[in-house]
């Protein structure tokens, strides 16, 4: 048996949970949009071809934002194809995924989407083949009420209210060399900030979100930051992180301690921030809108057996996840939790497909995968304040991390309930966690889920097959409070979520 010990307080906060936390990501990419949210030919499409049975389940998951269209698409994606009558609109090729986007599915039909599902919208604009001109013309076409001319041309397309959206994402991941665009930290500070100035003297209400580092592993990690935080700190209000994480060569200890990079990923944003703040002599503060996090199996092939170029909505990237993936995602859920100070914007990588929380079938079924479990539960059940947790755990030895802590750990605290997500990276001994209670008045357990392999399972098992819900949440039982002490035995290789309640 393995052991650990949490330290919490009432009085020790993170902060309030930020509700923009929970988001995920829809691109056009892949199968996330056609075949994906958007089947009209499917027999539960709706009267606008959503499909309702993934929209059912997207809003079960729940998330809070939704970022969209784009991901390394948006590079070369012109916001004008994907408006106005349907009949009209080009098939264009995107060359980032190299195929064919028949922008049958545009901004009218995301909003749309957006409201039935209801989450808020985070909308990037193309800043590597395109500019500020484009950038203003897209913020008026959604956010200006009329008498102008992308205003009235909104309303002439069917749109007679604005779409009204407030998050902007200026580009994606221009530090990459594989990014159509791809641009120097200094030539894109510069146009980041002007493009930010203009887009504010238009709508004043928006908040911005500069492109950060595309993974702490880039070579230009911390020094883009820098140059770009010097040039655009005065325009923006968010510096963007992505990450991916897989099991790479089967070492398993390293994958399960990915929060640990997230850890020191965030940490090393959030200092370079604050050093150009002070540099720059600047009262507020930029925080963190991380926004493509997941595992992705990325040393696998992109594309299935027999995707050609050029193909629409060909299949990429659709991983399939296992239990082992899943409670790396309870990681990193609560790596964000745990930073929730200064990362106030997430958005899992992507909703459905692509590396998806969901998978659907074209004319046929739709579910979660077992990442969507740990992501829901953390959305609904997270509420109040995150609490400063101090765990202290066995170690593992891991190749990268050295000793990492075998039991992870989030709380947060809402003056009723104390919740607890918690995570046991061993594969084969069980935790015991033992949590005191003093100060939060707390005596019983009100519920404890659990994710882990049942009978005839094992850490490879995914819901790809069967009823699709072999792995899901079932009751934990082995938790108790005992003279203020609460003690909880997560089964091997597991994430689990604790809520205790007063009386
Ligand atoms: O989410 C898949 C891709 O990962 C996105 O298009 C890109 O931004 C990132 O590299």
């Amino acid at each position: 048996m393995r052991t650990a010990r949490l330290a919490l307080d009432p009085a020790f906060t993170v902060g309030p949970v930020p509700r923009r936390l929970f988001g995920s990501f829809v691109e056009h990419m892949g199968r996330c949009v056609y075949t994906g949210i958007f089947e009209p030919d499917h027999p539960t499409a709706d009267e606008d071809g959503l499909r309702t049975d993934v929209l059912e389940l997207t809003r079960e998951i729940g998330p809070t934002v939704v970022r969209y269209p784009g991901g390394n698409f948006v590079s070369g994606f012109e916001w004008e194809d994907s408006v106005g009558p349907r009949e009209e609109r080009p098939r264009r090729i995107d060359r980032a995924w190299r195929s064919v986007e028949t922008n049958q599915f545009g901004l009218a039909e995301f909003d749309a989407w957006a409201r039935k599902v209801g989450t808020e919208t985070m909308m990037a604009v193309n800043l590597g083949t395109r500019g500020l001109q484009e950038a203003c013309d897209l913020l008026e076409y959604t956010n200006l009420d009329s008498g102008t001319k992308f205003s009235e041309l909104r309303r002439a397309h069917g749109s007679k209210d604005p779409f009204d959206i407030k998050l902007w994402c200026l580009g994606n991941e221009l530090d990459g060399p594989w990014q159509t665009g791809h641009k120097t930290a200094a030539e894109y500070g510069r146009l980041a900030a002007e493009t930010g100035m203009a887009m504010r003297s238009i709508d004043p209400s928006i908040e911005l979100v500069a492109v950060g580092s595309s993974s702490r592993s880039m070579p230009t990690f911390g020094e883009w930051e820098s140059t770009v935080l010097d040039l655009a700190y005065h325009a923006v209000d968010y510096v963007s992180c992505h990450a991916y994480y897989e099991e790479k060569e089967g070492d398993v200890g390293n994958f399960l301690a990915s929060a640990v990079d997230m850890d020191l990923f965030i940490e090393q944003v959030v200092a370079t921030a604050d050093a150009v703040r002070a540099k720059g002599k600047h009262s507020k503060k930029i925080n963190l809108s991380f926004d493509e996090w997941n595992v992705w199996y990325q040393s696998r092939p992109h594309h299935a057996e027999g995707v050609q170029p050029w193909d629409v909505a060909p299949r990429v990237i659709e991983d399939e996840y296992s239990i082992t993936d899943a409670v790396v995602v309870g990681t990193l859920l609560n790596s964000l939790l745990r930073h929730s100070d200064r990362v106030t914007i997430g958005a899992q990588a992507q909703l459905v497909n692509v590396i998806g929380l969901l998978r659907s079938e074209p004319g046929g079924d739709a579910w979660k995968q077992t990442i969507a479990h740990p992501f829901e539960q953390v959305r609904r059940l997270a509420s109040g304040d995150v609490l400063q947790v101090v765990t202290q755990s066995d170690k593992y030895e891991s190749s990268n991390f050295g000793g990492v802590d075998v039991v992870d750990a989030s709380a947060t605290w809402d003056e009723e309930t104390l919740t607890l997500f918690l995570a046991n990276r061993d594969l084969s001994e069980p935790a015991s966690v033992d949590v005191a209670l003093r100060g939060f008045g707390v005596d019983r357990v009100s519920s404890a889920k659990v994710l882990a392999a049942t009978e005839g399972q094992d850490r490879h098992t995914t819901n790809a097959t069967g009823d699709h819900q072999q792995v899901g949440l079932r009751p934990l039982e082995d938790v108790s409070v005992t003279d203020g002490t609460a003690t909880v035995v997560l089964p091997p290789l597991s994430w689990a979520v604790v809520q205790l309640r007063k009386g």
